[in-house]
């Protein structure tokens, strides 16, 4: 059994690239269309994976080609897929568009990842049982993505979860996470509150604290990263790069979170760690192929702090 489980999505990206996004009714001009391998659980289980963790993918893929690929990855990078289940469905599938601040617009197709149900989840209970985080998102269904958490929880296992795309969650929920990883909108979405100033985002994640979730990691962009937890709040200070393509770069975030989390760093240690495995991530196009090794992660803090 793995030190760290992601039970998540795999996306097939479709990645345009132009000026500026197109308005509503308008046609515009790009400059390139490209494929890259991508979905959040993919990108964060690759980016543990690179960073020297010892991962397993618990998924659903299509017996296509697309799935073939992902198949692949997994045995390229070392990772456990045992798990990693096949359906009649499609792989899923995104259009992406990325403008020229590298800037990006998102629409999943989820196809074989909504294909992984209850059933699938008993059959990796044992996985969830022995492992010591799970890492979910929320592109698999809601449900069964709900009804992981609370085995994690029950099992004693630690669960760190990246609430995108946000949905507001329930109370019960909310309160056995471990730790919880917004960005801005997110946190807005899952509170209700806005979340504009530092001053309302600190407000936001006290009050998902209030309601029983341990630590709050919300994603600031290149500003970094704002902790909350019961003993109060602190931004930890990002790095200022030059983005090309910000597809991936909350998923490489959580991936080294979760890594950093494992080899028994503190939160704040952990997530100086993830605010540069993200801003390298921004730094080249392509969800997998944007993630970076341990080696180029610790050359970057060696060389920026
Ligand atoms: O977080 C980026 C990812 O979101 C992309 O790779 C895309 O597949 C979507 O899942």
């Amino acid at each position: 059994m793995s030190k760290i489980t992601v039970i998540g999505s795999l996306v097939m990206d479709n990645v345009a690239k132009m000026k500026k996004f197109p308005e509503a009714g308008e046609t515009i001009l790009g400059y390139t269309l490209e494929l890259f391998p991508g979905g959040k659980g993919a990108n964060q289980c690759v980016s543990i994976a690179r960073l020297g963790g010892d991962v397993e993918m618990v998924g659903m893929l299509g017996k296509d080609g697309n799935g073939d690929v992902f198949r692949q990855i997994m045995k390229d990078e070392g990772i456990k897929s045992e798990h990693l289940f096949s359906c009649d469905k499609p792989t899923a599938v995104a259009q992406i568009q990325i403008d020229e601040s590298g800037q990006n617009r998102i629409c999943v197709i989820p196809c074989a990842n909504y294909e992984f149900d209850f059933a699938d989840l008993d059959r990796v209970d044992d996985v969830i049982k022995n492992t010591e985080i799970v890492v979910l998102q929320l592109e698999m269904r809601l449900d069964v993505t709900k009804e992981a958490i609370r085995r994690a929880h029950a099992y004693g296992v630690k669960v760190l979860l990246n609430p995108a795309p946000a949905v507001p969650l329930e109370e019960d929920v909310l309160g056995i996470v471990d730790y919880i990883t917004p960005n801005e909108t997110e946190l807005s979405i899952l509170t209700g509150m806005p979340t504009e100033t530092d001053e309302e985002v600190i407000a936001a994640a006290q009050k998902l604290i209030s309601l029983g979730t341990k630590n709050v990691v919300a994603t600031l962009g290149s500003r970094g990263a704002l902790i909350a937890n019961k003993d109060g709040a602190e931004i930890v200070r990002g790095y200022k790069v030059k983005a090309v393509d910000t597809v991936a770069a909350g998923d490489s975030f959580n991936g080294a979170l979760a890594v950093a989390l494992t080899e028994g760093k503190s939160l704040k240690e952990s997530v100086r760690f993830a605010n540069a495995m993200g801003a390298l991530t921004v730094q080249k196009k392509g969800a997998i192929p944007s993630l970076h090794t341990r080696a180029e992660v610790e050359k970057f803090i060696a060389e920026n702090n």
